[in-house]
């Protein structure tokens, strides 16, 4: 239950990889190629290389495991609960001493492509590069690009606190033989993964949602969730759904809820969340998870509500989906 997180993170992945291929395809931006021999350091400093990242790492979701509650952005400081105890994560800002400042590009193309960390260390894979293995090196130096672009924070990464023996960074050796294979991804046309692609064309633009006619009992769901909703959700999200405008966000029209996998809206109730602390956000208020709380049936059945109540009209999630969100192990 602690690594509920984790289960997000082949859904990352797939985000990531598709966004890349997005911009390759919808931006017109010649710079952002790197190609051979080009000037490392200008491509560096290329406002529309940092725009790109910025934009890959927002859907990689770097910032919520790299960003503590209240916390500078990327600037570490979560502790990450596993099995085998705490992993804190470390700050990813350019400050050279407690950051990536010193960091090459190749640096950072190894931790990601590989899970090796700046000296040489094997990381532990709750930094999913198992999946990240699989970004385009093209991709790394644009996310790269951004994060060296960010406000450098000096704050110390909290220390390891895991048990014996995965407290020896090299017991991952043996685990890494067995799981982890680097490479990089290759566009497969015939690929299954094309309904991301397609949720990731609407990211920018933000079509209305389309209307799906529900295929199962959603009515019995729906007012199952409507109860689960009044109960848990409407204090803070309000029953309109507006929520409170600064503090609660608003479900109703929300991209995030009404897009087409309903896994954003899932994984929300589950883990809860808090906005980071930032410039334009400057609001503790956090959302409770409800893993432990509410079963797989009044998951499916409140993110089916909040997906078709007010003017929302999303297709219903199924108990068996918030099952997988929850149990798929992270490889
Ligand atoms: C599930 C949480 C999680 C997510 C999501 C995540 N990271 Fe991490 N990251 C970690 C943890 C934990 C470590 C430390 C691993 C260790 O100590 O072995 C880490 C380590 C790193 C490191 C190595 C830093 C160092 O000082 O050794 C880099 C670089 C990094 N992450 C970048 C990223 C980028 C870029 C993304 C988004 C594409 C990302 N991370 C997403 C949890 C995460
Ligand atoms: C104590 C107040 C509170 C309660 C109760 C609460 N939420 Fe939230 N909710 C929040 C806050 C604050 C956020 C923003 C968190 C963040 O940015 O990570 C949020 C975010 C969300 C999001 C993500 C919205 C987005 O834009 O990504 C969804 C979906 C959501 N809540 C649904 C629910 C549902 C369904 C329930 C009931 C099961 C619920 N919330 C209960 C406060 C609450």
């Amino acid at each position: 239950m602690k690594n509920l997180r984790l289960l997000w993170i082949p859904v990352v992945l797939l985000v990531i990889v598709f966004a890349g291929w997005w911009w390759h395809t919808h931006t017109t931006e010649e710079s952002s190629a790197l190609v051979e021999g080009q000037d490392v350091n200008a491509v560096l400093k290329d406002p529309a290389v940092i725009a790109k990242g910025r934009y890959l790492a927002t859907v990689g979701d770097c910032m919520s495991c790299h960003t503590e509650q209240g916390g500078a952005p990327y600037a570490g400081g979560r502790v990450i609960a596993t099995p085998f105890g705490n992993i804190p994560v470390p700050n990813i800002t350019p400050d050279p001493e407690h950051g990536i400042g010193r960091w090459s590009v190749d640096d950072f193309w190894r931790a990601l492509h590989t899970g090796i960390g700046h000296d040489g260390e094997k990381l532990y894979p709750v930094f999913s590069y198992t999946s990240f293995t699989k970004t385009t090196r093209e991709d790394a130096v644009a996310m790269f690009a951004y994060l060296q672009s960010v406000p450098p924070v000096a704050q110390a990464p909290k220390p390891l606190d895991l048990k014996f023996p995965y407290s020896m960074r090299s017991s991952l050796t043996a685990w890494r033989a067995l799981y982890f294979k680097p490479g990089v991804y290759k566009p497969d046309p015939n690929d299954d993964l094309r309904a991301i692609a397609t949720y990731l064309q609407s990211l920018p633009a933000r079509p209305k949602p389309t209307v799906v006619p529900p295929s199962f009992d959603s009515a019995s769901l729906v007012s199952r969730g409507r109860d689960v909703y009044a109960k848990q959700c409407a204090d803070c999200h309000r029953d309109n759904g507006a929520g409170v405008p600064g503090v609660y966000p608003t479900l109703d029209g929300n991209s995030s809820v009404v897009e087409p996998t309903g896994i954003n809206a899932a994984r929300a109730v589950l883990l809860g969340g808090f906005a980071p602390l930032t410039q334009g956000n400057p609001r503790p208020y956090s959302m409770p998870p409800y893993a432990q709380q509410l079963s797989d049936a009044d998951v499916a059945a409140v993110v089916t509500y909040i997906r078709q109540a007010w003017s929302n009209r999303a297709s219903a999630v199924e108990e068996r989906d918030v099952a997988a969100y929850r149990h798929t192990p992270v490889d």
